[in-house]
């Protein structure tokens, strides 16, 4: 059940959604959810403490995408600088990853949430990469929601990829270099099968993109706040996707009834 808002002069989360406009909604969210270990020192708990309770924004995210109808999430879980981070806490993290995975494959499959991964998935220890593939091959088939988690990922490293796969392609194709343009780029990134992110929430303060998706990112709107992800909940999202509206995407054109 869920208890009315608090306090008078805060729309309550009921009124925050009523004054989205459902044809005006993102058609994929990317997320840096960042901050679990400040949260986590703020209480003088050890940082595994924030980034078990990040998992619950996690849930909370993917809830407001199925209710919203948004059909694409996009979640940086795991950097490839963050394995630059002590060992104990990347084990943690693993870990983490396994319990997630384990416990909540089930409610995604009755959610109808497709789980994949991008990123160098294959520097994660065995038992965390059978998870994920498991994960990813149970459900293959289901739509209500793509969610991707960005596992081990470099938004340079995936070009760096792109540009392998595409110089591949072009040794066996004979391919000329007037053939390469933009969309035959997207067709090699990661995300080929992905819109590019209407919305980008960071959280924690931090205005920087950190290495994430830095081709799809480029007409992406940014939306920075200081709330910590694992306090990054509902009405934080939809605070999120109403800012998100009332921007103007201009894509470089210019919007005016008025000519010079
Ligand atoms: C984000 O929280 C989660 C990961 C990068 C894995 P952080 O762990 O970066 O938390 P802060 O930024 O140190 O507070
Ligand atoms: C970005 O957060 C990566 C993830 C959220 C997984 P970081 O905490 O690693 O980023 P920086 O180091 O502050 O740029
Ligand atoms: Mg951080």
């Amino acid at each position: 059940m869920r208890l009315p808002d608090s306090g008078t002069d805060q729309p309550s989360e009921a009124e925050l959604t009523a004054k989205l406009d459902p044809d005006l909604l993102p058609k994929h969210v990317a997320i840096i959810m960042d901050g679990n270990g400040r949260w986590a020192e703020a209480r003088s708990l050890p940082r595994i403490a924030g980034h078990r309770e990040g998992i619950k924004s996690v849930r909370e995210a993917i809830t407001i995408c199925l209710e919203l109808g948004i059909p694409a999430l996009t979640i940086y879980a795991f950097s490839q600088e963050n394995w630059n981070r002590p060992a104990p806490e990347i084990n943690s993290l693993m870990g983490l990853l396994e319990h997630y995975l384990s416990t909540e494959r089930n409610k995604l499959i009755e959610q109808g949430v497709r789980f994949r991964t991008i990123g160098r998935t294959e520097s994660l220890p065995t038992s965390a990469l059978q998870w994920v593939r498991a994960a990813e091959h149970e459900t293959a088939h289901l739509d209500k929601l793509h969610l991707t988690v960005a596992l081990s990922y470099g938004g340079r490293a995936e070009i760096v990829d792109a540009i392998r796969g595409i110089v591949r392609e072009a040794y066996d194709r004979k391919m000329q270099a007037d053939d390469i343009d933009e969309s035959l780029v997207h067709q090699f990134l990661y995300t080929h099968d992905l819109p590019d992110p209407d919305l980008l929430i960071r959280t924690s303060g931090e205005t920087r993109i950190s290495n994430f998706l830095l081709w799809q990112l480029a007409y992406t709107e940014l939306y920075f706040t200081p709330t910590l992800w694992p306090d990054f909940r509902r009405r934080e999202m939809l605070l999120a996707l109403i800012e998100f509206q009332g921007r103007e995407r201009r894509f470089g054109r210019v919007f005016t009834s008025l000519s010079s």
